[in-house]
């Protein structure tokens, strides 16, 4: 007989405590244990005593003959998502979309939903009712016949509904709305969230048909509820961008099926997502022609690519002391850079204010943006421009050689992808590194004179 159990679980990090504790001694959060309710039929020990021959449907089988399946993949309309996924849906995936509060996960998924020709979706939504998603549709433009809407929460009544209507793709808006009978505690909750997704891969994985699931994100940007939930799913991708601009940007954050390099761009407009072939259009938009100290940096935040702008200033000092001013970037390392430009360059920053400013308000500390903040530098005291098609990925040394750094292919391939015509890295990063067949020229140097030589 099943016995009701209670434990505390954390709600940030899936941690779980026998009885309620004040900080989480894994996560260090305050005050993020509650109680929830876990019926367990067996202890893990008995049940691997336990004979359960006749519950065994899978018997190991040699590798050698194991049946290779051919990896089917359902290519939607968007080119975006085909290639966030690694080249379409896979059958029998679970995919998680992460995204903040009206970034446009919802029209994302309906949008795919209404796109669909021959196969039937089921978008099932939690948060809105079917009259809401009807608006929405009527905003994006409804072409298809294809496209069921659910407005459900009950798991179970889901699966009664999936049973009648046999849908090749299903859509949850969101996980966090689900709740399952099997499990007490309210939806949203670790063990809810975590038992939903169970249930739901359960299915995908025995009828073969993809499900996406959309997540919500905590304020610290990861996705709601634990980060369990990340590690059982095949795909996780994150749909960000400003809210108050119109780009967004779908990235892979984990992938079974394909490469975590890959990248959406897409563009919100009234009558929903536009996809954004030509990925260049929004750095360069942003710039007017021939601005100087403006250079573009490759760099890796997390386990992502990002091109970033660094901007900056040199003016000369009017009163005594020169200022190092450096919004987002380390000011000693700034002040180090300066010195090696100053000693190895033959530039004169000794009576020279100096600003330096990471575009968009966000903060790198990362060696590999040396490059780009010496050629903005640069740029800034000869007041000459740098091209808005190069872009810049190595550490400098205090000597002015330039030096590798970390993964060189990801800051290359979004460099490429973004549109970039040149990128200059080191030479000692050039390795094992295949410098032709890129559309984007790959310049290795060794020294920094060279690279100002060159520019
Ligand atoms: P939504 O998909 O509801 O976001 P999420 O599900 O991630 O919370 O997107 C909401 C925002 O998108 C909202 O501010 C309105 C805007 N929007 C458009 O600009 N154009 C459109 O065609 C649609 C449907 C929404
Ligand atoms: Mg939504």
């Amino acid at each position: 007989m099943a016995k009701a159990k209670s434990v505390y679980i954390c709600q940030n990090c899936g941690a779980s405590s026998a009885k309620w504790i004040g900080k989480c001694p894994s996560c260090n959060e305050w005050n993020t244990y509650s109680e929830e309710v876990i019926s367990k039929t067996k202890t893990a020990e008995t049940s691997w005593r336990e004979d359960s021959g006749a519950r065994v449907h899978q018997k190991p089988v040699n590798i050698r003959e194991v049946e290779k399946s051919s990896e089917e993949r359902l290519i939607t309309y968007d080119n975006e998502l085909n290639r966030a996924l690694g080249g379409g849906i896979v059958a029998g995936s679970l995919v998680l979309i992460g995204g903040e509060p009206g970034i446009g996960k919802s029209t994302l998924m309906l949008q795919l939903a209404l796109a669909a020709r021959k196969k039937k979706v089921l978008y099932v939504s939690g948060e809105e009712s079917q009259q809401q998603i009807k608006m929405r549709a009527e905003r994006i433009g409804i072409q298809t016949d294809q496209c069921f809407v659910l407005s459900e929460t009950n798991t179970q009544n889901i699966f009664y509904q999936i049973k009648n209507i046999k849908p090749d793709l299903l859509i949850i808006d969101s996980i966090q709305t689900l709740h399952t009978e099997r499990i007490e505690s309210a939806a949203g909750s670790v063990s809810q969230v975590r038992e939903c997704t169970g249930e739901l891969m359960k299915f995908a994985k025995e009828t073969q048909t993809p499900v996406f699931l959309i997540g919500h994100i905590t304020k610290e940007g990861s996705i709601a509820g634990p980060k369990v939930l990340e590690h059982m799913v095949d795909t996780v991708l994150q749909f960000e961008g400003d809210r108050h601009l119109s780009y967004r940007i779908l990235r892979t954050v984990k992938n079974r099926f394909g490469s975590t390099s890959e990248l959406g761009i897409y563009e919100m407009q009234t009558n929903g997502l536009r996809q954004v072939s030509n990925p260049s259009e929004i750095l360069i938009s942003q710039k007017a022609d021939d601005l100087t100290g403006i250079a573009i940096g490759a760099t890796i935040e997390g386990n992502r690519p990002l091109l970033i702008e660094i901007q900056s200033l040199v003016s000369s000092a009017t009163y005594g002391t020169p200022q190092r001013s450096s919004t987002g970037f380390d000011a000693k390392r700034l002040n180090m850079l300066l010195a090696v430009l100053e000693k190895r360059g033959g530039l004169r920053f000794g009576a020279q204010d100096v600003f330096l400013n990471v575009a968009g308000g966000i903060r790198i500390d990362e060696p590999a943006l040396d490059l780009a903040v010496c050629a903005s530098l640069v740029s800034a005291y000869h007041d000459i421009a740098i091209s808005d098609k190069v872009a810049f990925a190595a550490e400098v040394g205090l000597g002015g050689e330039i030096r590798a750094v970390n993964r060189i292919e990801s800051r290359i391939a979004e460099a490429e992808k973004l549109g970039f015509k040149e990128i200059y890295i080191s030479k000692f990063n050039t390795k094992g590194l295949d410098l032709k067949g890129k559309k984007v020229n790959i310049k290795p140097f060794s020294k920094l004179k060279e690279v100002f030589e060159d520019l």
